[in-house]
């Protein structure tokens, strides 16, 4: 009999220390990982878009990358930045596999149905891209029945489906659409203002028409309802006040 209860006694007291173990065990790994990292807050971006994101070496660098970081660090977040293409952004963000999208990104009617934006950060114009000598686009009313590149999904698709007979061709990324003009594949490119004057730099024979054809402006989106939206106009709004944004700015466009 006394055997029998120490035995009993000796399997309580195992598997009590087991489960003290084992809960104190959570509990230790539960708040170091809170007390040493910040949360992890994913940015969808497609870097294919200078100055505002675009890939130097293997890093995504610009405007957006700084901006977000800046915000990151006001709110103590830690940002990781998913490189995508510029059409899988909104998604990534309605499903929750990013927190926010940011990728000069214009506010749109349509776009705001499905996700929320901050307060912006940028205007900017839609421009046309011609070749420099051969060019039958002269302006944006010459672009009716020409061939015309965009980077897929974004505002200058649209304006380009707009445009009356026009044979629209979607790349991937901006460059790639601007390669095609060049070769003469193509007779125009619509495309943002500042990623249109670093295509134009980096290749002979191409310039922007000067009439802008549209003002857009720039936001980060959020999945509709994100708490996370109040914090970000917070933290972009003294950005805006202590110059920090100007600055970003300045440091990728030498204006
Ligand atoms: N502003 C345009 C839009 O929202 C183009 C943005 C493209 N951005 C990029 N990172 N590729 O549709």
């Amino acid at each position: 009999m006394k055997k029998i209860i120490a035995l009993v006694l000796a399997v309580v007291l195992a598997a009590s220390c087991m489960f003290v173990m084992a809960s104190c065990g959570d509990s230790k790994n539960n708040s170091s990982s809170k007390k040493e990292e910040a949360k992890e807050l994913h940015m969808a971006t497609n870097a294919e878009f200078p100055p505002y994101e675009y890939m130097e070496k293997n890093k995504i660098v610009g405007i957006d990358p700084d901006i977000a970081q800046a915000i990151c660090d006001k709110l103590g977040y830690k940002l990781v930045i998913d490189n995508m293409q510029f059409d899988a952004i909104i998604a990534a963000v309605t499903s929750g596999k990013a927190d926010f999208g940011m990728a000069g990104m214009t506010v749109t009617d349509e776009r705001k149905e499905a996700v929320d934006f901050t307060d912006t950060y940028a205007t900017t114009t839609q421009v046309i891209i011609v070749r420099d000598k051969d060019s039958k686009v002269a302006s944006a009313d010459d672009l009716e029945g020409s061939a015309i590149g965009v980077q897929l999904g974004t505002t200058g698709d649209i304006f380009a489906s707009d445009v009356k007979d026009a044979k629209i061709q979607r790349f991937s990324k901006g460059a790639d659409a601007v390669e095609a003009l060049s070769t003469g594949k193509i007779d125009a490119v619509i495309i943002d203002s500042e990623p249109a004057k670093e295509f134009v730099k980096a290749k002979e024979g191409l310039k922007i028409l000067d009439d802008p054809f549209a003002e857009e402006e720039y936001a980060i989106c959020l999945k509709k309802g994100s708490d996370l939206t109040a914090e970000f106009n917070k933290a972009l709004k003294e950005l805006k006040k202590d110059g920090s944004l100007e600055k970003i700015v300045n440091k990728y466009i030498g204006d």
